[in-house]
């Protein structure tokens, strides 16, 4: 029995030692070349697959992703008794939570306005209100979207929350299905997108969404890049539909060079690292998938693989 590891050199110096210790019994296995015997290999840890992989190992019975996500990985290639978990450790609602923080303070306080300015020697003062007038709208309820929110609750935004079922968080206002959408929309000045990227969601973020929110209404979007219709959040921006963007994602990474949303007045951008799952918590968070797969009890972070989340 052993964990096929295929991931950086870095991490691996931290998950070797963990695994050593937590699960002696299942081996560390680094790399394909070094599978002595491809009978043994029942776990795989992975951000990405390579092609076939999964023809090469017969007893494979769970694949960990080594990031929150797992969108990357083909469902329709993985037999069904193939367990999928994901990450899903305190540290990667805490750096979303940061993260989503920042975006939304800056599209709260127009903050892509004053870094134009600033760079024209522009001397203006906008507008300038209370949270207690800003909506804010988050979708996805999940361990990002709930560590946004509670986070945002001491401030004094009003609150919004969509999910794909019922949820319930205190003090937000919580909408689901697609029924619930468009209210949902109608009321959130600044957007937050939190949500996993499946075929229920892809381009989910486009011109008839951006037309449901109010005018002017402002984006904080890390969710994934194929959720965002780029020329339609352009021709938004451009027509004053929408107020700002605050980016961590998009599709292909990185845009290309002459893209005009590396360059935008209205857009802040970042390179996909609103969270960067911490090496020992991921390592902790694998040894306790194995185990629970291991003892038949439900795995932390599975993914309801019907659902692609
Ligand atoms: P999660 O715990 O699985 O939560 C997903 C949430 O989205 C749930 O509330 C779910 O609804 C909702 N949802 C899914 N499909 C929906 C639909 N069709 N309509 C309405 N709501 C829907 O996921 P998470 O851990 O919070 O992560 C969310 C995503 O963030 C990840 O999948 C990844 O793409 C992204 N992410 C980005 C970064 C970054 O650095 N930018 C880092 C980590 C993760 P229910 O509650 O009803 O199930
Ligand atoms: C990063 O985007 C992740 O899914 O961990």
């Amino acid at each position: 029995m052993a964990l096929l590891y295929l991931s950086s050199a870095e991490r691996a110096a931290v998950w070797r030692p963990i695994f050593r210790d937590a699960l002696p019994d299942v081996p560390f296995v680094e790399g394909e070349a070094a599978v002595a015997d491809p009978a043994s290999v029942r776990f795989i840890a992975a951000w990405t697959l390579p092609d076939g992989i999964i023809d090469r190992y017969p007893n494979l019975e769970m694949i960990l992703s080594v990031g929150a996500g797992v969108d990357q990985f083909d469902f329709a290639a993985l037999p069904e008794h193939v367990t999928v978990a994901r990450m899903v450790t305190p540290s990667i609602g805490a750096m979303m939570r940061d993260y989503a923080l920042l975006g939304v303070l800056a599209m709260h306080r127009q903050l892509p306005r004053y870094i134009a300015q600033q760079r024209s020697r522009v001397w203006e003062a906008g507008p300038v209100d209370l949270a207690s007038r800003r909506r804010v709208g988050v979708l996805g309820l999940g361990q990002l979207g709930r560590a946004t929110l509670h986070a945002l609750l001491p401030l004094g935004f009003p609150l919004a929350g969509w999910s794909r079922t019922p949820r319930t968080v205190q003090g937000v206002e919580t909408f689901h299905g697609p029924d619930g959408l468009q209210p949902f929309l109608a009321r959130s000045d600044i957007l937050v997108c939190l949500l996993p990227l499946t075929p229920e969601t892809r381009n989910i973020l486009d011109a008839d969404l951006f037309a449901a929110l109010p005018e002017g209404a402002c984006l904080v979007h890390a969710g994934r890049g194929r959720q965002l219709d780029h020329d339609a959040l352009l021709a938004a921006l451009d027509s004053g539909r929408m107020g700002g963007v605050f980016l961590d994602v998009t599709e292909p990474e990185p845009l290309p060079a002459e893209h005009r949303l590396w360059s935008h007045p209205k857009v802040i951008l970042t390179p996909h690292v609103a969270t960067v799952t911490d090496f020992e918590e991921g390592a902790h968070c694998a040894v306790d998938c194995i185990r629970a797969q291991l003892n038949a009890q439900p795995v932390p972070g599975r993914v309801h693989r019907s659902k692609g989340y």
